[in-house]
């Protein structure tokens, strides 16, 4: 596998002094798809924005192609095609003029075969005439796909790409994203949703803070990751965990009339059984007890704690 883009201890401050990014390193192979899951405020967007030539960067160093991206902008910028995380388009420009123009901005002569097999492959051809304020939101999208692939680039950066987006769409947004990998286009994908990440990614990058937390093949941490939580209702509350819970990590919560649980489903022992008997023996009854999937959120907290 060959490494295409390569982030090394990466620092952005913004002008107010505030640090988005800390120290970040990351290396993206050539054909893979990775997806930087994080909650809104992680530092995703201006990762991207670094790497796409848009933003200063205050220390550190990013090559894209083994081409550094701030002496070598026009090269490493041409060969990356970026849909931003918000609608950008000429409102009353045909779809295929719009699409036309954003290949001229990076110097290409303009190819009607190439446009018109994008269009083809967006399911836009028959709309290539309309303006574009006369599409729907998810044709809309897919203009922003086109514009940003619309110089044959190598690398393609999806910001949020599924953000208020339907279902349907989203599916469709997948599939045109494997197609793309299969074709050879390195994929990074910004994403808040996990299921996302889960469906299309071949790794995944967990940003919070300004901070990767960790970077790993979608198959590991998913299975790392099959954390649940057990909720479970005390009849009397309690102000703290006792000493002899102390083990389980439990979360006090409701006032400490329940606590929850984070156990993984992927190992053999959830320790639900010992965590039972152990509360049983020092006397704390339960009323009731429920389970539930983890949020991207819970599994921050987990993977901070840990
Ligand atoms: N131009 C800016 N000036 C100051 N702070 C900014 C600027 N742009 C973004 N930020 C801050 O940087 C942090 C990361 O933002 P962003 O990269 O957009 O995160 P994400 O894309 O993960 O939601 C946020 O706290 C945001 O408010
Ligand atoms: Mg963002």
């Amino acid at each position: 596998m060959s490494e295409i883009i390569s982030v090394k201890s990466l620092v952005k401050k913004y002008d107010n002094d505030f640090i988005a990014v800390k120290n970040l390193s990351l290396k993206i192979n050539q054909g893979e798809i990775i997806a930087l899951l994080g909650p809104n405020g992680a530092g995703k967007t201006t990762l991207i924005s670094t790497i796409c030539g848009l933003a200063s960067i205050t220390s550190g160093s990013i090559t894209v192609n083994g081409l550094d991206v701030i002496q070598d902008y026009r090269k490493t910028r041409e060969i990356i095609g970026l849909v931003p995380q918000e609608l950008a388009l000429e409102p009353f420009e045909k779809v295929i003029n719009s699409v036309k123009f954003s290949r001229r901005l990076f110097g290409k002569k303009n190819d009607n075969e190439y446009i018109e097999k994008l269009l083809t492959k967006l399911q836009l051809y028959d709309k290539k005439d309309n303006i574009i304020k006369s599409l729907s939101g998810g044709m809309k999208r897919r203009v922003m796909i086109a514009k940003a692939l619309s110089h044959n680039p190598k690398i393609l950066f999806l910001d949020e790409p599924t953000a208020g987006v339907d279902v349907e769409l989203r599916k469709d947004m997948w599939n045109i994203v494997k197609e793309l990998k299969n074709e050879g286009v390195t994929i990074i994908l910004t994403t808040h949703y996990i299921e996302e990440a889960e469906m299309i990614a071949d790794r995944i990058g967990i940003v919070n803070n300004g901070e990767l937390l960790l970077v790993e093949e979608k198959n590991k941490l998913i299975k790392r990751m099959s954390i649940k939580i057990l909720k479970v209702r005390l009849k009397k509350p309690l102000k703290k965990i006792p000493q002899k819970l102390a083990k389980y990590k439990l979360k006090l919560i409701d006032d400490g009339n329940s606590f929850n649980y984070y156990y993984n489903i992927g190992k053999e022992k959830t320790g639900i059984t010992s965590l039972l008997s152990d509360m049983n023996e020092i006397g704390i009854n339960l009323f009731d007890i429920q389970t539930e999937e983890t949020s991207l959120e819970d599994i921050f907290v987990k993977i901070i704690k840990d």
